[in-house]
């Protein structure tokens, strides 16, 4: 079973704070694959997601020649960057999955370029860009609950 929720964000602000309130319903062990274009807003809802644990938003930037920035907040929180990774094989080697099944919570941009080792159960969100400086965040939940 999953559930969806459509935000229509206006700003970076808005974008940030939806990012805020993923990561309320966070857990320990979640993985979050962010879906979008360029520019669509991944980094700044990772943003929003770190400041809920206690992380200042400046700290987070996106990881383009290190694949994974670790952040240490009320929980670990791992953001990783693969726009620039050739193969899966590198992820593997700087051991993803031990991120992706360990305690922290993982937030992935371009997860589609390491499809093979997302997590069946990750949360997906879809960040689209629309006309002027608005974006449409999707959040697929696994759980209808959450
Ligand atoms: N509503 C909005 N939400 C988020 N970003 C917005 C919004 N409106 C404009 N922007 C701009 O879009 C850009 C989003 O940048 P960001 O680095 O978060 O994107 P990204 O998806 O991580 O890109 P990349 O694929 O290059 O990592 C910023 O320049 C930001 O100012
Ligand atoms: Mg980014």
């Amino acid at each position: 079973m999953s559930a969806k929720k459509t935000i229509i964000s206006k700003s970076v602000d808005e974008t940030i704070q939806a990012g805020k309130e993923l990561g309320k319903q966070l857990q320990p062990g979640d993985v979050v694959r962010l879906d979008g274009d360029l520019g669509a807003g991944k980094t700044h809802f990772v943003k929003g997601v770190a400041s809920y644990f206690g992380i200042q938003p400046e700290k987070v930037s996106s990881p383009t020649y290190t694949l994974i920035h670790e952040y240490s907040g009320t929980l670990p929180v791992y953001h990783f960057d693969c726009y620039r990774l050739e193969h899966e094989q590198e992820a593997l080697e700087i051991g993803a999955e031990e991120y992706f099944y360990g305690e922290g919570v993982c937030l992935i941009e371009w997860p589609e370029k390491i499809e093979g080792l997302i997590p069946e159960d990750a949360i997906r969100v879809d960040i689209l860009h629309q006309p002027e400086e608005r974006r449409k965040i999707i959040i697929h939940h696994q759980n209808p609950e959450a």
